[in-house]
């Protein structure tokens, strides 16, 4: 960025999506991103180390597992691993709900439909244990007094974050400590884009000089 930029800063993405929605204390902000999935602990102070969690099995583990499924079903039509991810954005779910996820393939010219809900849950659930884990570890080792607060503190962000059912899956997965909150943020795509921006402009010259790189 050297010539564009004054300062450069690197952040962590679920930092910045607790930034921009204000959330500076007991919050825990899980963002689902493509090829990692992070977490971020934030307890009012430039979360540490041990306040994160990155994990790479996210969206691109869930194409590549699903593609790897459907090519084992749909053996009379050839599947991209783009087509995958497009089925994916469309569709993507999580938890026992009744519904059939039905899609065409072409088969010799000709559409066939076939039954891919069990492919495609199968391929969403497989982020959900070390996701899980990794909110467990953080909730577990957060300051015992605020664990409760944090637990109704729980975000999902990120574009993985618009997998359907995902928050009351996580929700249920982390009840054995009591109750909890999880909810997605609103611009799962841009959340953290927007939290950089606030960043950005809320830093002042001096602390950019202390926090930053700079070129000169
Ligand atoms: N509706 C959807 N349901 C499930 N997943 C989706 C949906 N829309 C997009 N995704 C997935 O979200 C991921 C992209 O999200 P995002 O833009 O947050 O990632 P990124 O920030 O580019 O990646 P990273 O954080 O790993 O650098 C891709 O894996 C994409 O397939
Ligand atoms: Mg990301």
């Amino acid at each position: 960025m050297s010539g564009l930029v004054k300062y450069a800063m690197v952040a962590s993405e679920p930092f910045l999506v607790a930034y921009g929605l204000d959330l500076f204390n007991n919050a825990l902000i899980i963002d689902i991103g493509a090829g990692t999935l992070d977490l971020c602990r934030m307890h009012g102070t430039i979360p540490a180390e041990e306040d994160q969690r990155t994990l790479v099995k996210a969206g691109n583990y869930i194409d590549s597992r699903f593609h790897m499924l459907l090519q084992e079903k749909v053996q009379d039509s050839p599947i991209t691993l783009e087509m995958a991810r497009r089925i994916k954005e469309k569709y993507a779910f999580v938890s026992s709900n009744k519904e059939v996820i039905s899609v065409d393939f072409q088969v010799n010219g000709k559409p066939k439909t076939y039954d891919v809900t069990n492919e495609l849950r199968e391929a969403c659930e497989s982020v959900l244990a070390d996701m899980i884990q990794s909110a467990r570890d953080l909730i577990v080792g957060f300051d015992p007094e605020f664990q409760s607060v944090l637990r109704q503190n729980i975000v999902l962000a990120g574009g993985g974050s618009q997998i359907r059912g995902l928050a009351e899956e996580v929700r249920s997965n982390l009840t054995e400590f009591g109750t909890c909150r999880v909810s997605t943020v609103e611009d799962p795509v841009y959340a953290g884009a927007v939290g950089a921006l606030n960043l950005a402009t809320d830093m002042p010259e001096s602390e950019w000089r202390r926090h930053a790189t700079s070129r000169s």
